[in-house]
């Protein structure tokens, strides 16, 4: 066994690797169990490990995946192969949750469609502790990550396994909240998001299967006046907004990304 580059020659490798010199500095400072302020002093400190999981980095397997943790909205959330890498744009759609979610009074009743490793639950139930917070996914691996986030971060959620509304039959709730799989089956990105399940990222054809399907079955499951709110594609907004309303959904409304692009929509269920 190889005793591993130094810090410094681990950085150094990294920028010939083309690596951001931030995502560097995270990978080395997490093998070495260390914070990235101390790699500056300790640039002699052999780290073992390091040169094959720069390459592997640089090769395009997620930071997330080699760290094994994702930062989102304020968590910090394990992550593995059977789970989507929490994004941030995801964020807005938690911010938005959390504005209606404020105005409502008592234990309002959250669910989470497709929660992968608990990201959206989780920071909902995080920033709005009376919410009653239920959360949904058809994978099992990736609901086992969910289930151990919130245990480890001491957020009770309600974890259910399944397809979209089917665990909760009878169920209302006074907000639906989801990110679903909605990259069209042909995205030239895809290949490049190969080490993420790809029953996260797309339904197929055109990605608006499961934001149909959860358009159409929500307004059985919210309460007068409840909300859905979907992350979508930032060209799929105006499909989305015209099955919000053929469904008859109020309210349609959109949010962007932090680049101004539409990325999330929903509307308010009329009983
Ligand atoms: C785009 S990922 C979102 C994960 C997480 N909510 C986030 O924002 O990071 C979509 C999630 O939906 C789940 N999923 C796909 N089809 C589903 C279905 N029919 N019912 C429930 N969950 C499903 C996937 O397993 C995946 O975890």
């Amino acid at each position: 066994m190889t005793a591993g580059l130094t810090v410094d020659e681990a950085l150094a490798l990294a920028r010939q690797l083309g690596i951001e010199r931030g995502d560097a500095q995270t990978l080395v400072a997490h093998l070495t169990g260390q914070s990235r302020a101390w790699l500056i002093t300790h640039g002699d400190t052999r780290v073992p490990g390091v040169e094959v999981a720069l390459r592997r980095l640089a090769d395009g397997e997620p930071l997330a995946h080699l760290t094994g943790w994702q930062p989102f909205h304020g968590l910090l959330l394990q992550v593995t192969a059977a789970t989507l890498i929490p994004r941030p744009d995801t964020e807005a759609l938690v911010d938005w949750a959390l504005e209606l979610l404020a105005a409502l009074p008592d234990e309002p009743a959250v669910v989470d469609l497709g929660t992968g490793s608990g990201a959206i639950a989780l920071a909902i139930k995080a920033a709005c502790p009376r919410a009653r917070v239920t959360a949904v996914d058809l994978s099992v691996e990736a609901l086992a990550v969910a289930r151990a986030n919130g245990e480890r971060l001491g957020l009770p959620v309600d974890w259910h396994h399944g397809s979209w509304f089917k665990p909760l039959a009878g169920r209302r709730f006074d907000l639906v909240v989801s990110n679903p799989p909605y990259i069209a089956g042909d995205d030239p990105h895809l290949p490049a998001l190969r080490h993420e399940p790809i029953t996260a990222l797309t339904p197929g054809g055109d990605g608006l299967a499961d934001l149909k399907a959860l358009i159409d079955a929500a307004p059985q499951h919210l309460l007068p006046d409840g909300w859905l709110l979907l992350e979508h594609g930032w060209d799929q907004a105006d499909a989305v907004a015209q099955h919000l309303a053929q469904r008859g959904f109020a309210e349609a409304s959109l949010r962007r990304d932090l680049a101004g692009r539409a990325r999330a929509s929903g509307g308010r269920w009329q009983d």
